[in-house]
């Protein structure tokens, strides 16, 4: 059955129209790339119109308790703390302590120190021991992709009725339609299926970036 579709391809001029006018990069996040690469760090951080997507998202919920997985430099942990209020908190783990040390110098430089928490673990197992005083109102999930599964079976429990929580990479790298056998393709495929069809959760596709799947828990 074919279905009916008005939707706008992203061209290159479409791109650089929303990047010029809808990006959640200032002049310290662009620095903050440009010393990540300079350190030798992987260009794998979100894209700015994903983080200016993120911060209305964590705004119209009035979030104040988010949890990421997967830190590398602190770029979308410093974008997603600055639009909490002054009590709200990110915790950001991240299991390669030269990345977490370079992401707690970054938030410390951001004047974010009292947001945002680096914790250096593996989230495999972090995650067990997690135990948040509040419930979670939204989870960023972008750290390795077999394990996305886990995080969201991990942590779902953890999020408010109400709360979201937010898988990066929904789009595959533009694979997750083809018939790509590589092993993170099929693990973000899986994913988003189990996400999908999850009866505790609402989900949309958004998009933006490699695409971000956002589930809504229910009950
Ligand atoms: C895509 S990057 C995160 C980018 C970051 N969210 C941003 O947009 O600025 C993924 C990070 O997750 C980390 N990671 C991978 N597996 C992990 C695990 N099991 N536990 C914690 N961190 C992990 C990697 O070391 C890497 O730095």
């Amino acid at each position: 059955m074919a279905i009916a579709s008005r939707s706008t391809p992203t061209t290159p001029d479409i791109l650089t129209y929303i990047q010029r006018h809808f990006s959640a990069e200032d002049e310290f996040l662009s620095m903050l790339r440009q010393e990540a690469l300079d350190a030798g760090f992987p260009e794998i951080w979100i894209a700015p119109e994903q983080g200016a997507f993120l911060q209305v998202l964590l705004r119209c919920m009035g979030a104040r308790h988010v949890l990421e997985i997967g830190t590398l430099a602190g770029y979308s942990a410093i974008i997603m703390a600055r639009a909490l209020p002054e009590t709200g908190r990110i915790v950001t783990v991240e299991r390669d302590p030269e990345r977490a040390a370079f992401a707690r110098r970054a938030v410390e430089r951001a004047g974010l120190l009292g947001k945002v928490v680096v914790e250096c673990a593996d989230a495999r197992e972090w995650l067990h021991t997690l135990r948040p005083s509040d419930p979670l109102d939204f989870v960023f999930i972008d750290a390795d992709k077999l394990s996305y599964g886990i995080y969201l079976d991990l942590s779902l429990p953890l999020v408010r009725v109400g709360g979201i929580i937010c898988g990066d990479n929904a789009l595959a790298w533009g694979e997750i339609a083809s018939d790509s056998e590589d092993l993170d393709v099929q693990a973000l495929r899986a994913f988003n299926w189990h996400m999908a069809t999850h009866p505790q959760l609402q989900c949309c596709l958004v998009p933006l970036g490699d695409g971000m799947l956002i589930g809504v828990r229910l009950w």
